[in-house]
């Protein structure tokens, strides 16, 4: 099972879109995904289409052990698309475990008491909130990759050192298995003189950590989520589906 976190404590970098639109372009290219929201901002959840009613079950009571897997889990408009919903009350999941044992690993045991329903996927994505939270802890606990998306700009390149810090912290102290799978530079302008020297100082610090495929600054990609689409279904044509397709093929390459 490859479970995939898609964090970066900077918010507006793209991990929402990346982990929404890659885990749509894994389906085109036949393959099964469970996106898992755990940014209380709910932004996956809603970018697929899901309008949740006030009694559903979410992702804080999955977390909490109050509800399984299949009592969560609802399937997006999209076939081999499936989502664990998030809601604004997983906000209150950090005063509520802050002062349990091992509250690192909620959401991993969560996910290891699901191994049946689980295997019907080939991916799980984890959409982690833009913080360094308890909650992203638990996101990077319970994966074994990890992907960054980035802007290619100077302040974003800055942020990275402390991310990658929390990162090697979790490897040695609480989850051996966890590995980088990559970098995805988002919101690519060839325009800017900045994209080019961005990407090169990445290529130099991160060698083939660096997705060679990155996503280009896309307008449609900006509307999709108001339609509850993936850019698939929303501009078929447009270079970020393109894109995605190819990051999808690339993101396969690396994990078999
Ligand atoms: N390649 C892109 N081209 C244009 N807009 C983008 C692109 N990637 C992301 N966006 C937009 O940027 C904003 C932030 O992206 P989002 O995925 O929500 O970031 P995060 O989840 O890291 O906070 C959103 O409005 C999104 O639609
Ligand atoms: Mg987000």
């Amino acid at each position: 099972m490859n479970i995939i976190a898609f964090s970066n404590q900077k918010g507006g970098t793209g991990k929402t879109t990346i982990c929404v639109n890659l885990a749509a372009g894994l389906v085109r290219l036949k393959e099964r995904v469970l996106i898992i929201d755990i940014d209380p901002q709910a932004n996956s959840t809603v970018s697929v289409g899901i309008n949740l009613k006030p009694d559903d079950l979410t992702i804080r009571e999955f977390i909490l052990g109050f509800a399984r897997l299949e009592d969560v889990m609802v399937d997006s408009y999209i076939s081999d698309l499936s989502i664990v919903p998030s809601s604004p009350d997983l906000a209150h999941i950090e005063v509520e475990i802050s002062n349990k044992n091992r509250n690192q690993f909620y959401l991993r045991k969560a996910i290891e008491n699901s191994k049946d329903v689980l295997k019907s996927f080939d991916f799980v994505f984890i959409d982690c909130p833009p913080s360094l939270s308890l909650l992203t802890i638990n996101g990077l606990c319970a994966s074994n990759y990890v992907i960054i998306p980035v802007l290619a700009d100077y302040l974003s390149l800055q942020g990275l050192a402390n991310l990658l810090e929390t990162i090697e912290y979790v490897k040695k102290n609480l989850n051996p298995e966890i590995e980088i799978l990559g970098i995805v530079p988002n919101m690519l302008d060839y325009r800017l003189k900045i994209t080019e020297e961005s990407l090169q100082l990445l290529r130099e610090n991160f060698k083939d950590k660096l997705f060679k495929n990155g996503i280009k600054i896309c307008s449609r990609l900006r509307e999709s989520p108001s339609f509850g689409k993936a850019i698939f279904d929303y501009a078929k044509n447009s270079q970020a589906a393109i894109d995605f397709l190819n990051l999808g093929k690339e993101l396969k390459r690396r994990v078999r």
